[in-house]
């Protein structure tokens, strides 16, 4: 089903979108045919996410993500969805080593998907490297709370903003970034109530995963939103299909009729000239 919404097309739209009191719905997206889908479903935005490297490509962090892969992936959601508003992850260590490598990276991005924005993660210490991006009119979107590209500074993947302190960091990154030009930050796997305060503190949208209900938009994993991620099922995650299932019946299906030589059937082949 087509949506009727008009589609959001420039970053200031989202701070609108808050001013307003309308909540924004984003998905990742990592190929044309599913970013067909989500533009013509109404999603907000599309995140290119590196969690690419998890989902995709089967590996156990997003560590190992290139520039490259997120170029190539980051074309196919814009190639798939024209009209969608689309932010690129900038992967590990493409942003973190200079200011100047950041910019040409990101730049990169912009020239060679044809994405609206980029996406980093990191609070204060990533605040001049922001200012530089939006300066030269790169769209740049945040990310706070838990960073998965610091799963091996963190151990694993712990719920952040737990203690008062870590809660009063985290405000303050936040306020750093929108000082800084930020137009959107995303706030993953934060309590709920840190969350709604810093959605409530910021005139920038603070897009949640897992981080509760007080933020001014959500996003999810489209593969686990799918039921398509079978061992992955945190508690943030609402399963709206379960089309892992599907796809196997489906397979299991195709695999017997070939056995059986019902497939392909005489409508299916081709006669003789
Ligand atoms: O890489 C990703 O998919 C993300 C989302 C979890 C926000 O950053």
């Amino acid at each position: 089903m087509t949506a009727s919404v008009r589609p959001v097309t420039a970053p200031a739209d989202f701070r609108a979108m808050k001013q307003r009191g309308e909540r924004s719905a984003w998905l990742t997206a990592y190929d044309a045919a599913f970013a067909e889908i989500l533009g013509r479903a109404g999603v907000d935005g599309l995140l290119v996410g590196d969690s690419v490297g998890q989902v995709f490509a089967g590996f156990g962090t997003t560590l190992p993500v290139t520039l490259e892969q997120m170029i190539y992936h980051g074309g196919a959601v814009v190639r798939g969805a024209p009209e969608s508003f689309v932010v690129v992850d900038l992967p590990f260590l493409t942003y973190q080593t200079s200011v100047r490598d950041a910019v040409w990276n990101a730049g990169r991005v912009l020239k060679e998907t044809g994405a609206a924005a980029v996406k980093l993660e990191g609070g204060r210490a990533f605040a001049r490297t922001v200012r530089r991006l939006v300066r030269g009119s790169i769209p740049t979107m945040g990310h706070l709370g838990l960073l998965p590209q610091s799963v091996r500074a963190l151990g694993g993947y712990p719920l952040q903003g737990a203690d008062e302190a870590a809660a009063t960091a985290l405000r303050d990154d936040a306020q750093a970034l929108q000082d800084a030009g930020c137009f959107a930050i995303v706030l993953e796997k934060v309590p709920a109530p840190v969350a709604r305060a810093i959605s409530e503190t910021l005139e920038i949208p603070a897009i949640g995963i897992g981080a509760g209900a007080g933020c001014d938009g959500q996003i999810l994993v489209l593969y686990d939103l799918l039921g398509l991620t079978g061992r992955f099922r945190p508690r943030f995650v609402r399963r709206y299909a379960e089309l892992g299932q599907d796809a196997g019946r489906a397979v299991h299906a195709y695999v017997r009729d070939v056995k059986d030589g019902s497939f392909p059937s005489e409508a299916e082949s081709y006669e003789a000239p």
